[in-house]
């Protein structure tokens, strides 16, 4: 494919939700219109858009389209199709927190108006979160800028970058600002087995950038750190709990350990969105399974022999221990409870303050 230039991941224009369609990368850059909040939850199911905070975003327009399609019915039945509308939402993937926080902003903004009134709130907030998402993953690369060290090498998981929001990436977004800053050198990419978004979403953004990039196998991380190749590790995570245990794609886990033993740094980067305090621990995260033929098939061509069954899991869970700090939008914190719930703490006063 051409060098091309990255649209936003998601977009609202004239009335209809446009993402980019990740399922296509990255041989064709396609960019698909949703019209109904049920295109919209399909889009999340399948993947075509994918990553917490963009499926957050998606979901809250998602939610936007349902409200304007509601707009015309009785006031009882506008609020009940757009509590439907919510929950088909929140049903179409289980991990990533943002999508049930991004709904319930939409909701709360919504509020007790209904109609015409219910669906300008929901829209106007749904867009107003699509800016934010790219201020805050600007704020989390320069707040990250501060564990690159000069001339440094970055090893990630998945794909936490501009296609996993809206633009400019959270674990990508600290990569960008440390090579726009001159720290960072070279990016390797996990290939990220079953999916690939290592190898087909991070290795193309960041190539679209210039940025170098060298995508391994997932078993190869240790091999790498063993030979001092790697001096940080950067991933993003579909939900915190409030004890610093952090889930994301199905191999973080496996690759927090091999940093430890290692002795190289590990972090998370991620939105506060992304931090649930209602769950104590990483065991409440919801983990989803995927289907058997992600893993067994590759390009629809099944190369696992017949009869034979896959276990898929799509996240796991990293343990708070393994986890240098979190690199947020309001700075570096530990993966700590007590660390969590100051940060916690600051951001309602803050959002007091602005209501
Ligand atoms: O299954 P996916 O591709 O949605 O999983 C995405 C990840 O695991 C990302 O690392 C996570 O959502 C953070 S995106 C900024």
């Amino acid at each position: 494919m051409e060098r091309a230039s990255l649209p936003p991941t998601v977009a609202y224009e004239a009335g209809a939700v446009r993402i980019v369609d990740q399922r296509e990368l990255p041989h064709r850059l396609v960019v698909l219109e949703l019209h109904t909040c049920d295109d919209v939850s399909r889009a999340i199911r399948d993947m075509a858009i994918r990553g917490a905070p963009a499926i957050g975003c998606a979901a809250a327009l998602g939610l936007a389209l349902a409200a304007k399609a509601a707009c015309a019915l009785p006031p009882a039945e506008s609020a009940a199709a757009v509590r439907k509308a919510a929950d088909l939402l929140k049903a179409a993937r289980p991990t990533a927190v943002n999508l049930f926080w991004a709904v319930d902003r939409v909701l709360g903004a919504i509020g007790d108006r209904t109609g015409p009134e219910a669906a300008n709130a929901a829209e106007a907030e749904a867009v107003a979160m699509l800016e934010e998402d790219v201020r805050v993953n600007h704020a989390i690369g320069r707040h990250g800028l501060s564990v690159l060290s000069p001339g440094c090498a970055v090893l990630t998981h998945c794909n936490a970058g501009a296609l996993a929001t809206v633009g400019y990436g959270t674990a990508l977004g600290v990569v960008r600002a440390g090579y726009e800053a001159g720290v960072v050198r070279h990016v390797y990419a996990d290939e990220t087995r079953p999916r690939l978004q290592g190898m087909q979403l991070t290795a193309w953004e960041l190539s679209l950038d210039g940025i170098p990039v060298t995508v391994i196998v997932d078993g190869a991380a240790a091999w790498l750190m063993r030979q001092r190749k790697i001096d940080v590790v950067i991933v993003g995570a579909d939900r915190v709990a409030s004890n610093g245990d952090a889930a994301n794609k199905i191999g973080t886990y496996a690759l927090a350990i091999v940093a430890r033993k290692h002795n190289v740094p590990f972090y998370v980067a991620a939105p506060t969105s992304t931090i649930d305090m209602n769950l104590p621990s990483g065991d409440d995260i919801p983990i989803e399974e995927r289907s058997e033929a992600e893993v067994t098939h590759i390009d629809r061509i099944r190369l696992a022999p017949e009869g034979v069954h896959a276990w898929n899991p799509a996240f796991d869970v990293t343990p708070a221990e393994l986890i240098t700090g979190l690199i947020t939008e309001c700075g570096v914190v530990a993966a700590k409870p007590a660390a969590l719930a100051q940060l916690h703490r600051e951001r309602s006063r803050q959002h007091r303050g602005r209501a």
